[in-house]
């Protein structure tokens, strides 16, 4: 007997392309793969010590709940020198990375039937998270045109009266947009004028190739909690290390909850986490950021160079989406991204994410945390893969 709330919990829509791809290698076929959502890094090793001098130095037991006052008193400190905002320790709520953050952070805010905003296209486990709060998730719309800007109108188009909040995502997976200032202010404009809450996902805060992160947080630190992590910004995705930061009354509500559903996050990865904030400068980390800038740069190249495909040079994060549609169709060889993309990894060898995943059918993503050449090498395929599809259509 499953519960009706995990009855509804729809499956990976990767799932079946990964069984694939892991058949194929077994098989000794070798794969690029660009589905990853992960970097290629190792963790630093200026981290990996502190990890290390931590588990013979007695950081083994049960931390307080909601983190040990160190790795909070970091975040305050991070806080500060990146968002300009003066934060308590109890306002930092450390947690099992930020899938978990996002979790919890919904469970304290949503009633049953609050409707929650979230702009396509979207990381794939938002529209899940808000249902398994018992929330309705209500997709706004962007158009690659407007280079998959959230607008005002979009979002004022689909406010009712069950609208309680909306999930912002910057350095966007899967789109890597990183907004200006002033579209962020519109947001936040258009949230205090409905008096809606706002969740700041900004896991990739420190991939940004273009620009700077406007972080929401920094308009409005009563109205918006800042959720982030070690995984993606600190090559840490196994540490499993997050945190929100909300207005006093909601952490200790998000703490509430995790004392006891979860109890604290794994004492190591809280060890590490004053290094790795204060250690955003350090030639290792600093190396890993400038080389997803420069494989940026390579995507952008050889997209550029591919006709018919259409996408918007990400800014931020270590992805690029990128929209196929006019390849696809009834009358043509491959009928939708799903097919385009079990094509292009039977056919070529390539690994890509398809867009339906992300609430965006028509489109694909592309991760470019791998090394340069076998970017390249992917990009050349999908090239040919493009080519034979359109001769054959
Ligand atoms: C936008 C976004 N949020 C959250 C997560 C999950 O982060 P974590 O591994 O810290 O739980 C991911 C991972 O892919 C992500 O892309």
């Amino acid at each position: 007997m499953i519960s009706q709330r995990v009855r509804t919990i729809t499956p990976s829509a990767t799932l079946s392309l990964n069984a694939r791809l892991q058949e194929m290698r077994a098989q000794g076929t070798e794969i690029i793969n660009l589905s990853v959502g992960e970097p290629d890094f190792e963790t630093p090793k200026f981290i990996r010590d502190v990890a290390h001098e931590a588990m013979e130095s007695g950081w083994t037991r049960y931390t307080p709940t909601s983190g040990h006052p160190e790795a909070r008193e970091a975040v305050c400190r991070h806080v500060l020198r990146t968002r300009n905002v003066e934060v308590k320790p109890e306002q930092v709520i450390l947690s099992s990375g930020v899938k978990h953050s996002l979790s919890q952070t919904l469970l304290s805010l949503v009633n049953p039937g609050d409707e929650v905003m979230i702009g396509a296209p979207y990381w794939v486990s938002y529209p899940e998270l808000i249902r398994l709060a018992d929330g309705i998730p209500v997709v706004v719309e962007t158009r690659i045109e407007d280079g998959f800007r959230l607008t005002r109108e979009a979002l004022e188009a689909q406010l009712t009266p069950r609208t309680m909040g909306i999930i912002l995502n910057e350095p966007g997976n899967p789109t890597g947009v990183v907004s200006s200032a002033s579209e962020v202010l519109e947001i936040i404009e258009f949230a205090r004028d409905n008096d809606l809450w706002v969740i700041s996902d900004e896991i990739y805060e420190a991939m940004v190739h273009e620009g700077r992160l406007n972080s929401p947080f920094s308009i409005d630190p009563e109205r918006v909690s800042y959720i982030s992590g070690l995984s993606k910004s600190f090559a840490m995705t196994g540490w499993r290390l997050g945190w929100s930061v909300s207005e006093p009354e909601r952490a200790n509500a998000i703490g509430r909850l995790q004392s006891h559903n979860a109890a604290n996050p794994c004492s190591i990865s809280q060890a590490t986490v004053a290094a790795a904030l204060d250690g955003m400068d350090h030639p290792e980390l600093q190396e890993m950021y400038a080389a997803f800038r420069d494989r940026k740069d390579l995507v952008v190249e050889k997209l550029n160079a591919m006709d018919g495909v259409q996408f918007v040079a990400p800014k931020g994060a270590f992805y690029v989406f990128v929209d196929v549609s006019n390849f696809l169709g009834k009358d043509k060889r491959v009928a939708d991204a799903n097919q385009f993309c079990l094509g292009l990894l039977e056919e070529m060898g390539v690994a890509a994410v398809p867009g339906d995943a992300f609430g965006s059918p028509g489109c694909l993503r592309l991760s470019y945390a791998r090394p340069n050449a076998e970017i390249a090498d992917a990009l050349d395929r999908l090239d040919q893969f493009l080519k034979k599809t359109s001769e054959t259509s």
